[in-house]
């Protein structure tokens, strides 16, 4: 049911852990199947993104998408970031069941809130970034049916 690169970060996820001091933090949830996602990123004065770490109270899909979207996003811009989406991730990751698309949506929204984190205390910022949600239930509902 999974691809080995899923079952590779799930069972070897790469970057779990917190930053002391981290430029942004961003947390979101899913109030329908009670998985959160915290994502702490380490941004330079250059606005490069130098580290991030996350830590996730889910499931194996979303310890595997938070663990490869935190690899697509290292090294990067805060606006090449923006480019880190969902599909972008589940490409990477050779694919996830429909039924666990949702949970990579949370690694997504879980870096656009840690990047807002960001642009509010630097005052800057990114092209196509909106408020995140705190909560990315609803809108699923709305995308499924
Ligand atoms: Fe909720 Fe995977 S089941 S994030």
């Amino acid at each position: 049911m999974y691809t080995e690169k899923v079952m590779d970060h799930f069972q070897n996820p790469r970057n779990v852990g917190e930053i002391e001091n981290a430029s942004g933090v961003g947390t979101v949830g899913n109030a329908k199947c009670g998985d959160i996602m915290r994502i702490f990123l380490d941004i330079d004065e250059n606005q490069i993104i130098r580290d991030v770490k996350f830590k996730t109270f889910g499931c194996g899909a979303a310890v595997a998408t938070s663990s490869m979207a935190t690899e697509l996003v290292k090294g990067k811009s805060v606006q090449e970031a923006m480019t880190v989406t969902n599909k972008a991730v589940m490409e990477a990751l050779d694919g996830l069941p429909p039924v666990k698309v949702h949970c990579s949506l949370l690694a997504e929204e879980a870096i656009h809130a840690a990047l807002w984190d960001y642009a509010q205390k630097h005052g800057i910022e990114i092209q196509g970034l909106e408020k995140p949600k705190t909560d990315i239930g609803e809108e699923e509902e709305e995308e499924e049916y």
